[in-house]
């Protein structure tokens, strides 16, 4: 934002504000003060997440809340959000996101993801609104030839469509700061995040059979499918399987709202790894959420998945020293709060 002011007069656009990261950053966004906007077409999230943001933010912070259902693709309803609300920030975290699907259906992720952001990125700049924090991720890292991962370290070619369009996304963003340099650009990398809202009120809920490791061992906890597959045990880590630095969501929401804090008064465009700076094999994570459920998770040993790299994790020192960021909750908490929501939602939203 190029002035400064307190979150009760900043009014923050929050695309794909229903998912599962969106959804825990706009609860972290109405505790700290600000007007929020989603702009969600619900074409992988649940309209019920919205009852569930007014239950844990209560009355007052609800009524900051506006929610607009439409693609962020439509120009005519994204003018009509710049024309109804005076955004001053956008949080954009709309997209496809599933690696495997991204393989099948190139065209729908490409014109998806890219589409939305140009469009996005058109409608801000004729409202006057040059101020973005993107949703990318530590897959723009490809294979690391070094750990941890820095901002510094080099992005390598994407393994898949999905991939690609986090890596063009973020090129997209940095040639538009440098175009115009009015413009504020953010670009969040997230590492994996998992976890829920401590209330068991909110967590992931992936539609059909889970891609990602975390919502699948938590529908074994629960009894929706029989055991964890193990993608690989003879990678070239402690135990063989693979390591990935994962990340509490509540931490990950706090980092858009001190990215947002951080960049009111800058230009230009900054990148930032969120993660916790630790990693953690499939195996630890089988064994942490046994812990947590309270029962050993059968688990089988399966061959590798193609495209996953051995091991990741980041530094996150910049996050640190310049937003004054950090994440502080642990694996343990991670597994408590999945556990937590999954056992209070086994069949997630809809249950
Ligand atoms: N894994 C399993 N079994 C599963 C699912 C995953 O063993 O059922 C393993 C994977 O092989 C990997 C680890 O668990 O070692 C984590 O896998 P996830 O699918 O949960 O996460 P990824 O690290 O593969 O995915 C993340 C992000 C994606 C991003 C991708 C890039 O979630 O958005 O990194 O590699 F595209």
């Amino acid at each position: 934002m190029s002035n400064k002011k307190a979150p009760a007069d900043t009014c923050v656009l929050v695309t794909g504000g229903a998912g599962f990261i969106g959804s825990h950053t706009v609860v972290d966004l109405l505790e700290s003060g600000y007007q929020v906007v989603v702009v969600d077409d619900l074409s992988n999230a649940s309209e019920k997440v919205l009852d569930r943001i007014d239950q844990i933010v209560g009355d007052e912070a609800s009524e900051r809340l506006s929610f607009v259902r439409a693609d962020v693709c439509d120009r005519d309803a994204l003018e009509a959000v710049f024309d109804e609300f005076p955004i001053d920030a956008v949080i954009h975290f709309a997209g496809f996101k599933a690696v495997g699907e991204s393989v099948a259906k190139p065209v729908e992720y490409y014109s998806n993801n890219l589409g939305s952001t140009l469009t996005l990125v058109d409608a801000m700049r004729a409202h006057g609104c040059k101020s973005i924090i993107f949703s990318s991720s530590a897959t723009v890292y490809g294979d690391p030839d070094e750990l941890p991962l820095t901002e510094a370290s080099p992005k390598k070619p994407a393994t898949n469509p999905y991939g690609w369009t986090k890596w063009m996304v973020e090129q997209i963003l940095m040639d538009v700061a440098k175009a115009d340099p009015e413009w504020d650009v953010v670009l969040l990398r997230y590492f994996n995040p998992i976890g829920a809202h401590p209330s068991g009120l909110m967590g992931e809920d992936p539609k059909g059979i889970p891609n990602n490791l975390l919502p699948y061992v938590a529908q074994v906890a629960v009894g929706r499918r029989d055991a964890v597959h193990v993608f690989g045990d003879d990678y070239d880590t402690p135990d063989g399987t693979g390591v990935r630095d994962y990340i509490h969501v509540m931490d990950l929401a706090r980092g858009h709202v001190a990215a947002l804090g951080w960049m009111a008064g800058r230009t230009g465009c900054e990148v930032f790894n969120l993660g916790t700076g630790k990693g953690t094999s499939v195996l630890e994570i089988i064994h942490a959420f046994s812990a947590a459920c309270g029962r050993e998770l059968p688990y089988v040993i399966e061959p590798r998945r193609a495209g996953d790299v051995t091991a990741n994790w980041a530094d996150c020192t910049k996050a640190r020293e310049l937003m004054g960021w950090e994440a502080t909750r642990g694996i343990a908490d991670m597994c408590r709060d999945s556990w937590n929501w999954q056992s209070n939602n086994p069949n997630g939203y809809e249950g």
